[in-house]
């Protein structure tokens, strides 16, 4: 099928690229010439594991392809999918959708014949019934659009496999007779063959799962780490707690990491683009809950900072830290709203000398956060240390050596912010281990 992808963040590029591995032409743009250079070149502007490989295969057979002409993307296909960003909103919790009205204003009325535009971008309930008036207020005389929408579950750091097999495909449909199911089912159709649940409803409640679904997983990590703040109390430890409730199948262990928090491009403003459109609709109180949500998860890094205090005696000034880890989660290089970069500069604010070091997040830590040390190795990093704060659990600082890292700081001091260090040889190795939710 040929079909083009609006918007090549880290959605629209991943989708353009696994739509062309799939046997599909497509055809990816951005308004962003930068973005579109450094694609048409097969170098993705952003780390994504197995991502690289899958676009530069697919730009040599030909099948993929990047503009920035919405003349070439109206002429090229009629299935468009619409992946550009909805971040959060300034000074409110609402989501931005100036990127997605954008998109119909500037598409629909180049369009000629019948087109669908298949909407992925996470949006607030209702916007999917607002953007097909919007299209049908603007098509021309001989063209007709359909929107449906097709949300997106991708993980980044998993966002191939995400995408080539994802757990389930949902559709949400206008009333009528539109085509976008037919035509869903033929894009997918190798997900489809291999038994992914392939779920049709209409656009509201399509738009409301991906919403109640980043709700619900943020919702689990602020339990348990709400739990974590008992534990500390109490004297208990998160961990085996977690081990424990998660055998239970109607619970399950996943997403029961307690330590830093959640972060990123989704979670935090998804949660917030929820209850601000709760509030539109009149119905504030049914998600207040996720203002504790995210109240909790926010007082996991104050937590984290005033541990690294109590253990420089009280007071950060002079003393050094080495905070591992920028991106909010490892094998991704975002550091959107990272608990990571967070602490590093709530640290680094209250008078700490804070040296960071992330494998892949260093360019994008700089950009936001100019004024911290940015090591080139982790070693670097670690040299002369007070507390170690390991933020972000990548491979590389789980497998940690305890005793040659011990060589390398002023204090065997260090703060497993994700639950994640083999405790008893960080002691053996003389280290004070302290952890969120245990008492060690
Ligand atoms: C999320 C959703 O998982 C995905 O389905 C959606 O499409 C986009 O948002 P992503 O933002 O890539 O994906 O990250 P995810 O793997 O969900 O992790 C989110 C955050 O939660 C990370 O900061 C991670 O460190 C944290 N986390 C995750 C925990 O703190 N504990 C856990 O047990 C799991």
């Amino acid at each position: 099928m040929r079909m083009t992808v609006i918007g090549t963040g880290y959605l629209g590029a991943t989708h353009a690229a696994c739509m062309a591995e799939l046997g599909h032409e497509v055809l990816g743009v951005d308004v962003d010439s930068a973005k579109i250079e450094s694609l048409r070149a097969g170098t993705v502007p952003f780390y994504e594991p197995g991502l690289p490989e899958v676009l530069t295969r697919n730009l040599e057979s030909g099948r993929l392809d990047f503009t920035t002409d919405y003349q070439r993307v109206a002429e090229f296909a009629n299935v468009h999918f619409l992946g550009v960003g909805t971040p959060q909103k300034r000074g409110s919790y609402a989501a931005d959708l100036t990127y997605v009205r954008a998109v119909i204003e500037d598409l629909v009325p180049l369009l000629e014949g019948e087109h669908i535009i298949f909407g992925k971008s996470t949006v607030p309930v209702g916007t999917a019934d607002e953007m097909q008036e919007l299209a049908d207020s603007l098509a021309g005389p001989g063209a007709s659009v359909e929107i449906a929408w097709n949300p997106e579950f991708l993980r980044e750091g998993f966002a191939v496999q995400d995408t080539i097999s994802p757990d389930r495909i949902v559709l949400g449909v206008g009333r009528g007779d539109g085509r976008a199911e037919e035509v869903a089912r033929e894009v997918y159709a190798a997900s489809i063959s291999t038994g992914t649940p392939f779920l049709v409803m209409d656009r509201v409640t399509s738009e409301l799962v991906k919403v109640s679904a980043n709700a619900f997983l943020a919702t689990k990590i602020s339990f348990i780490n709400a739990v974590a703040e008992i534990c500390e109390i109490a004297g208990g430890d998160v961990t085996r707690l977690a081990d424990a409730i998660g055998h239970d199948e109607r619970i399950g262990r996943k997403f029961l990491g307690a330590g830093l928090g959640f972060g990123g491009g989704c979670l935090p403003k998804d949660i917030r683009a929820f209850m601000a459109r709760a509030g539109e609709l009149g119905a504030d109180q049914a998600l207040t809950f996720l203002r504790e949500v995210d109240a909790i998860n926010m007082r996991r890094r104050d937590r984290v900072v005033q541990l690294t205090r109590a253990l420089c005696n009280g007071n950060l000034l002079g003393h050094r830290v080495t905070v591992l880890g920028a991106a909010f989660k490892p094998n991704s290089d975002d550091v959107r709203d990272s608990p990571a970069l967070s602490v590093a500069g709530s640290l680094s604010l209250a008078g700490a000398d804070v040296s960071v070091f992330d494998p892949q997040a260093m360019d994008n830590a700089r950009k936001v956060f100019p004024t911290l040390n940015y090591a080139d190795s982790a070693e670097e990093a670690l040299e002369g240390a007070d507390v170690v704060v390991l933020a972000t659990e990548w491979a590389q600082f789980r497998e940690l050596d305890p005793v040659q890292v011990g060589e390398l700081v002023n204090r065997r001091v260090i703060i497993d912010g994700r639950n994640v260090l083999p405790v008893q040889e960080w002691q053996a190795a003389g280290w004070n281990i302290q952890a969120l939710g245990r008492s060690l």
